[in-house]
């Protein structure tokens, strides 16, 4: 077990030994932020304290009398209002570096605790082209589904396309009058939305045309077989398109479960929410109130209009319910863009009135005191927590770099296929500049990784609740928190390797050392920082899943190859006497392999030499 964990688990024991009533699941121990004052740190019993109204430096010294960490820290000490903080010792950490040396970990633990999560993401609309703002809830969802699986977690992802709306009584016109045949052949995508386009702008100046995609769309609605099987195709098409760009992203879903789906669940839903009295019907409409919450008082979601169609929010409650009755999921997790967080409110709270109408959750949630159970950014799924975690992951949106919406020069959206294109040639370019002899199957090969990766990682770098600014050059940079820059890293790592294979040829009593020593010794302070830190690797992906926050990670890798250069600059390794060069050696290795896994994990490859 990886020290920080140990401790965790005594502290824990220490906290209920003192306090036997205690949630101990919410005492932490996290890395220090200040090394000054320790590798480690627990602020929980500050807020445990406060909850009971006690002196927290008390009820610190009190556990601190019932706490024995004695084999793996050096001391441990109280400060400021109640901090512990706690400072390992040196053989615990090289313990820790030789368990990972024989492959024992990477310096994460499998969660004890398992928990199933959905993971609703990408979530594309069908008949249209998918575009630059379907990467961020892509590649985000993608790279939490891929963190929360490395921790043990049992991930099931659901791609939530939308397949039904009033659209298709649009296309439906458009598809039976001015359908390019040779132009569905060539490029569907474009030419179903050139359909959409003709239709929505001559319907806003014809009445009588608008009237014709109602009528399309009832027909659709009613089952009837002619539409139904010109929907079917345009699902099939635009299905197509997706797989294509999932397939170069690296993206997999285990479901696309789309709007589609949930037709035949909407009306009974309606009907039951209405019977609990938990709906009710406002000018023509079925309506649900929030009269008691001051966010959402004057706002009401709709599940039926006047016209008898349903509303998003009907399908996402649907949505919903099937997920809990298929998968029994403790935390459902959706990331979409922040413009839908009104939205998630309202269906985490109806589905929560809907639970304890059905007896499922308990009158009146107590207190959100329960809040270590959530990460959602909103009270309503705080308040839903109980049984089931539900939580809106969102995220803000792509600029130009004028700060407005990215468009492209002549003010379209971006299409993603278009983009991932311009990064792989724009990698290209720069791999040819740098190592032009290189084959130029290899130098694509390289250029797609690295031009992939480095829109995935400038996606996933900054706090997702902020915009950011589009700039090819910053992401495609060698030099700074990017993904190149990583994978750079990581290449110039496996050249000390082949380097130190050449030396091994040439001297046969170094033959494969790099392989066969666990035995590691930290003895200058770049080395012992290079330790400490990949030895938080475990520490990050937590966060990252507790918070849905890879950046967490990215900023971890980025100083994990910061860390690593000041150890390469000042601790010589191939030059070094046999020992000590096995031993740095051992540490290069597992360097490498914190920055592919952790690459890995935000969906980036990484190459060999670059
Ligand atoms: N199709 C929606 C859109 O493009 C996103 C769906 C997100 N998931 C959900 N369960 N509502 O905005």
């Amino acid at each position: 077990m990886l020290p920080n964990k140990q401790i965790e688990l005594k502290l824990q024991a220490a906290v209920r030994a003192i306090l036997p009533e205690a949630d101990t699941s919410i005492v932490l121990v996290r890395p220090c932020p200040d090394p000054k004052f320790g590798d480690y740190q627990s602020n929980a019993l500050m807020s445990l304290a406060k909850a009971r109204k006690m002196n927290p430096r008390q009820l610190a010294t009190d556990v601190l009398a019932k706490l024995d960490v004695g084999d793996v820290c050096e001391k441990v000490e109280i400060a400021g209002a109640g901090f512990l903080n706690f400072q390992l010792k040196s053989s615990a950490l090289t313990g820790a570096l030789q368990a990972a040396a024989r492959g024992e970990h990477l310096f994460f633990d499998e969660t004890a605790s398992p928990r199933t999560a959905v993971i609703d993401f990408s979530s594309p609309n069908v008949a249209k082209p998918m575009h630059v703002g379907h990467i961020r809830s892509t590649i985000l969802g993608d790279s939490l589904a891929r963190t929360l699986r490395l921790l043990g977690h049992r991930v099931i992802t659901d791609n939530h396309i939308g397949d039904w709306g009033t659209q298709f009584g649009k296309l439906l016109v458009g598809w039976k009058k001015h359908l390019d045949a040779a132009a569905l052949q060539t490029n569907p995508i474009a030419e179903m939305e050139r359909l959409y386009k003709l239709v929505n702008a001559a319907s806003e100046a014809d009445e009588k045309i608008l009237e014709a995609a109602r009528q399309e769309l009832v027909k659709l609605q009613s089952g009837d077989a002619e539409n139904l099987k010109i929907w079917r195709e345009m699902i099939a098409l635009s299905q197509k398109q997706f797989d294509t760009i999932y397939g170069r992203l690296g993206v997999k879903f285990d479901h696309t479960l789309g709007e589609s789906f949930y037709n035949p669940r909407l009306k009974p839903l309606v009907d039951e929410l209405v019977t609990k009295g938990i709906a009710r019907e406002s000018e023509g409409a079925i309506a649900i109130f929030f009269d008691d919450l001051p966010q959402l008082k004057e706002q009401p979601a709709l599940i039926r209009k006047s016209d008898g169609g349903f509303n998003y929010a009907t399908t996402d409650l649907a949505t919903l319910a099937y997920r809990l009755e298929t998968w029994r999921p403790d935390e459902i997790i959706y990331v979409t863009d922040g413009r839908q967080q009104l939205h998630f409110q309202q269906v985490f709270t109806v589905f929560r009135r809907w639970q304890r109408a059905a007896g499922i959750l308990p009158e009146e949630p107590t207190s959100s005191s329960g809040s270590a159970q959530t990460s959602s950014d909103l009270p309503a799924g705080r308040a839903a927590a109980r049984s089931l975690k539900l939580a809106h992951v969102w995220f803000g949106s792509i600029l130009g770099e004028d700060g407005k919406p990215f468009k492209t020069r002549s003010g379209e959206t971006v299409k993603l296929a278009d983009l991932l294109d311009e990064a792989e040639e724009r990698a290209f370019k720069i791999v040819s500049e740098k190592i032009p002899d290189l084959p130029e199957a290899q130098r694509r090969e390289i250029a797609r990784v690295v031009g992939l990766g480095a829109v995935k990682y400038a996606d996933l770098l900054p706090n997702r609740q902020s915009d950011y600014v589009f700039s090819w050059d910053k992401m495609l940079a060698l030099q700074g928190n990017t993904a190149p820059y990583l994978q750079y890293a990581y290449t110039r790592i496996k050249s000390i390797f082949r380097k130190a294979g050449e030396t091994s040829n040439s001297d046969k009593s170094r033959v494969n050392i790099q392989h066969s020593t666990t035995n590691i010794q930290l003895a200058k302070g770049e080395e012992i920082a290079l330790a400490n830190h990949l030895l938080n690797f475990g520490l990050t992906l937590e966060a990252v899943a507790e918070e849905y926050r890879p950046n967490f990670l990215c900023n971890y890798l980025y100083e994990l190859a910061g860390k690593f250069t000041s150890f390469y600059e000042n601790c010589p390794v191939l030059k070094a006497d046999d020992a000590t060069r096995a031993s740095r050696l051992a540490l290069c290795d597992l360097t490498a392999r914190v920055l592919k896994q952790g690459l890995g994990v935000l969906g980036i490859e990484t190459v060999e030499q670059m």
